[in-house]
């Protein structure tokens, strides 16, 4: 295969088509594409491939990469370079190339790919036949125990709470609250109860909140696994996340009702503590 590809504004030889590990659609799935068919040198449904196109670009505050006339052209230009007649031209557009951070900045320069693909879309031998399937519980994406990069949604999200000025978010579903957007969340009831949410595919099994429970419990504090409500975490003495980066990070204020007394609480302190302690001595040294 020797493809050219369009990319960024330059026609490029396939093996020479190459975007960065920085970019936001490999880090965070922040990007959108379309597929158009192509039959006998035409481009099929181009006009709703358009408006879709812009409607996701508008719903993710990415801007339109090209003018449409030139899309138009791009469209025409990549089929012809490529001989295709039959087959699809792939395009996506992501935010573009930043270091790895949830929240992104307004103006950014996007990434913009086009290919094309060989396809047979009217030589399709399922026309005859037809299709088998199965059913599957409707999961897109309620598997947050498995650390993917589908962190779109949190994104966004921890994005738009920065600029009306919250420092993150806490997911509720169903009621109850899950976690943050890239931390575990853990709240110390007024008896002194930390309470964290129970293990399952709601969210994500954090490393830091496993050794923080353990040293707690090596601590004697009551440690309850379970599900619990906003309003209780905003009746607790104390609250906190934990993640790789983050360790333990209080917690005081949620949707602007006071946690506790509003200050960092001893639980808090004394888990970071002894976070930052057992890990300063048992830690990898990176150097032999
Ligand atoms: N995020 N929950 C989510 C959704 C996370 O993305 C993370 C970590 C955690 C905490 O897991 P751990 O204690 O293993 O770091 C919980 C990392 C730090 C990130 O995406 O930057």
């Amino acid at each position: 295969m020797d493809r050219t590809v369009y990319l960024n504004g330059a026609w490029v030889a396939e093996g020479d088509a190459k975007v960065s590990v920085f970019d936001r659609g490999f880090l965070f799935a922040d990007a959108i594409y379309e597929v158009t068919a192509i039959i006998h040198g035409k481009l099929v449904d181009y006009p709703g491939h358009l408006a879709r196109l812009k409607r996701s670009l508008d719903a993710l505050g990415i801007a339109m990469p090209v003018a449409e006339a030139e899309l138009l052209d791009l469209h025409k230009e990549i089929a012809r370079r490529n001989g295709i007649e039959d087959g699809l031209i792939y395009l996506q557009v992501s935010r573009g190339v930043q270091d790895r951070d949830f929240v992104f900045p307004e103006a950014m320069e996007p990434t913009f790919v086009m290919f094309t693909q060989t396809k047979k879309v009217l030589d399709n031998p399922k026309w005859k036949t037809g299709l088998s399937v199965k059913t599957v519980p409707e999961g897109r994406w309620s598997d947050r125990q498995i650390k993917t990069v589908q962190l779109l949604y949190s994104s966004l999200r921890k994005t738009e709470a920065n600029r009306q000025g919250y420092d993150d978010v806490l997911f509720v579903e169903n009621g109850h609250i899950t976690e943050a957007s890239s931390a575990n969340f853990h709240i110390v009831t007024q008896e002194g109860v930390l309470v964290t949410r129970d293990l399952s595919n709601a969210l994500l099994h954090g490393i830091t909140r496993g050794s923080i429970l353990h040293l707690a419990r090596q601590a004697d504090l009551k440690v309850e696994e379970r599900a619990f409500t906003p309003e209780e975490a905003k009746a607790a003495s104390e609250a906190f996340v934990t993640s790789a980066t983050s360790f333990v990070t209080p917690v005081v204020k949620m949707d602007g009702v006071t946690i506790g007394n509003g200050e960092v609480g001893p639980i808090s302190r004394r888990l970071l503590d002894i976070y930052i302690r057992e890990q300063l001595s048992a830690g990898i040294p990176v150097a032999d």
